[in-house]
C-alpha cells in the first residue's frame, strides 16, 4: 500500500515541478508588477482622463450623463472660474435649447411687470429699478422642470428643498435691472429657508446687444474677459457675461464663512438690441418651503 502511494507520487512529481515552476514565476511577476506600481514607476491605465484638480469637468461629465437630456448630441458642457470675488462659474450649455424654450413657453402666458420684495413689509412693489416682466414656476412642477431643478442641486451642491421655484424673466429693449444684492438685510425675508446664499441665473435666450449681467463691485479686471470688446457701455462698469441661451451663472451671495459678501452686487444691463429671456433659481441657507 505504501509502495503503491510513493510510486504514485513520484509519477506526479516530475509533472508538479514544471507547474510549480510556472507558479513561482507567474508569482514573482505579480510581486514585482506590485513593487512597481507600489513605487509609481508603473501605472495601470483608467478610463478616466488625466485632469487638473481645479477643472471641475468630472463632476460635469457626471452629471450631463445622468441628466436625460432631451437631444441626442448635447453641446458641451464644461465649467469657467468667472471671478473669486465674487465667487462666480459660468456653466456652459447648462440647459439644452429645448429646455429653453419650454421654460419661455411655460412662463409666456402668466407674465406680468416685475416688482421687487420691499425690505420693511416683505410685499412686492412695483419698481423703476426693475423694468422686465416675470412669473414663478411652482418647484417640482413637472418632470422637466424636476429635472433642470436637481442639475442646479447638483451644480451647487444644494439640496434642491432649499431652492425657491424658478423665477422666469423677460427684458425687452431698453428693460433691466439696476445693481442689487440677492440677499436679504431683514428678519422678514429670512424668515422661510434663511438668508439666501447662491443664485442661478439661466439664459434661455440669446440677446443680440446689450442684456449683460454686470458685477460692479467686482474684485476682478473687468478688461480682462475674452468677450470685453463685445460688451455694452453698461456692462464694462464692472465684470460682465454676456447671455448666450443654455448657459447658467452661479453666484454665491455668501462667503464660505457664512459672511454676506457685498461683491456680489448684480445687475442686469439694458436690453439695447433683441429680447432678453432668464431664469433665476434662488438658494437658501435651508429648506424653503413652498
Ligand atoms: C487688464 O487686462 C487687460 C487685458 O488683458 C490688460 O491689457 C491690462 O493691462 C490689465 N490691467 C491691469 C491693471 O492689470
Amino acid at each position: 500500500m505504501a509502495k503503491g502511494k510513493h510510486t504514485h507520487t513520484r509519477a506526479q512529481g516530475k509533472k508538479w515541478s514544471t507547474f510549480s515552476l510556472v507558479l513561482w514565476a507567474l508569482f514573482f511577476l505579480t510581486l514585482i508588477l506590485v513593487v512597481l506600481l507600489a513605487l509609481g514607476i508603473v501605472y495601470l491605465p483608467t478610463t478616466d482622463d488625466d485632469f487638473p484638480t481645479t477643472d471641475l469637468s468630472a463632476f460635469r461629465r457626471k452629471t450631463s450623463q445622468s441628466a436625460e437630456s432631451l437631444v441626442e448630441n448635447p453641446p458641451e458642457q464644461w465649467t469657467e472660474i468667472l471671478s473669486w470675488e465674487p465667487r462666480a462659474f459660468i456653466y456652459h450649455n447648462f440647459l439644452s435649447k429645448e429646455e429653453c424654450e419650454y421654460l419661455i413657453e411655460l412662463a409666456k402666458p402668466q407674465m406680468v411687470k416685475s416688482s421687487v420684495v420691499d425690505s420693511k413689509t416683505g410685499k412686492s412693489t412695483e419698481s423703476r429699478v426693475r423694468t422686465s416682466s416675470g412669473m414663478f414656476l411652482k418647484r417640482g412642477k413637472d418632470k422637466i422642470v424636476q429635472n433642470i431643478e436637481k442639475r442646479i442641486a447638483d451644480f451647487t451642491f444644494i439640496p434642491e428643498e432649499n431652492g425657491e421655484g424658478l423665477q422666469i424673466l423677460h427684458y425687452e429693449v431698453g428693460q433691466k435691472y439696476e445693481p442689487h444684492y440677492d440677499y436679504f438685510l431683514d428678519e422678514f425675508n429670512t424668515k422661510n429657508g434663511g438668508q439666501r446664499i447662491a443664485t442661478v441665473l439661466m439664459y434661455l435666450s440669446d440677446v443680440e446687444e446689450g442684456g449683460e449681467t454686470v458685477f460692479p463691485a467686482a474684485n476682478a479686471n473687468f478688461s480682462s474677459v475674452p468677450w470685453w470688446n463685445d460688451l455694452s457701455q453698461c456692462a464694462r462698469k464692472g465684470l460682465s457675461v454676456k447671455p448666450k441661451m443654455g448657459d447658467a451663472l452661479l453666484f454665491w451671495s455668501m462667503r464660505p464663512d457664512a459672511t454676506l459678501d457685498p461683491s456680489s452686487l448684480h445687475g442686469g444691463c439694458p436690453v439695447i438690441k433683441g429680447n432678453k429671456w432668464s431664469s433665476t433659481k434662488w438658494m437658501h441657507l435651508r429648506e424653503y418651503k413652498v
